[in-house]
């Protein structure tokens, strides 16, 4: 009887120091959702499948024809960060976001005059890793997988020189050089919890509303 005892409490002992191998192991695959191969980082997949936080537009005909960044840029975040951003606001060691860059299609639809979406057309990326950037403001480095013509995507792509994107960040950006004053997503569901999903509450947050006109 004693035996048993001895036997089931070793193999218990022995199961949860397995449990706790694996969860370690697997917290380690999950703690980043990206991959960087001799010093590039890969073509993330499976991102609009991610968090979607918004949509800046800066369209070609209100930019002289070019605008630095065409179009659209749809923002995306990993769900892990985002559990992170909801829960205490700060952005985790470990954050990508990727700005997917969508033409302007069409200007007239039957709900009136507008800019909508058309063809993907670019792809950039921002991380931020202490391991990867342990010099740059924020620990923040920028990627660009967009090819010159917007008609293909790169494989890899390599950091940008910090000061070449990073500079205007700094200055404008609302929270540790992330725009979150133009992602709705990230601005009103910082730190808040279960309210950040949405439908949770009955007032809406109006706090980058214009007020109304008098
Ligand atoms: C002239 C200022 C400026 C420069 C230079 C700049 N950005 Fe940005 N970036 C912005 C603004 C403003 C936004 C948010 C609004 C938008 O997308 O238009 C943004 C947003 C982003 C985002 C989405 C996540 C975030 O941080 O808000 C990524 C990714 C990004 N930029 C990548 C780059 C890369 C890569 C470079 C360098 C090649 C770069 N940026 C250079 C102004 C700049």
């Amino acid at each position: 009887m004693i035996n048993k005892k001895i036997l089931i409490t070793m193999c218990s002992a022995l199961f949860t120091g397995a449990t706790l191998q694996l969860a370690t192991i697997s917290s380690v695959h999950a703690a980043e959702a990206f991959i960087i191969t001799n010093g590039e980082l890969e073509r993330p997949t499976g991102y609009r499948e991610w968090i979607y936080v918004g949509t800046p537009v800066t369209p070609n005909d209100m930019n002289s024809g070019k605008a630095a960044f065409p179009e659209h840029h749809n923002v995306y975040i990993d769900p892990e960060s985002w559990a992170q951003w909801k829960k205490d606001g700060t952005f985790r060691d470990g954050t990508i976001l990727m700005k997917e860059l969508v033409s302007v299609s069409s200007k007239a639809a039957v709900s009136g005059a507008g800019y909508f979406q058309g063809e993907y057309i670019g792809l950039e990326a921002t991380i931020k890793s202490k391991k990867l950037f342990p010099n740059d403001a924020g620990n923040w480095g920028y990627y660009s997988f967009s090819g010159k013509d917007h008609k293909t995507l790169s494989k890899t792509a390599k950091p940008f020189p910090a000061a070449s994107c990073n500079a205007c960040h700094a200055a404008a950006a609302a929270d540790d050089f992330v725009f979150t004053q133009y992602y709705p997503v990230l601005s009103q569901g910082k730190a808040k919890g279960i309210k950040a999903t949405g439908g949770h509450d009955s007032e809406l947050n109006n706090s980058y509303i214009e007020p109304k006109a008098k």
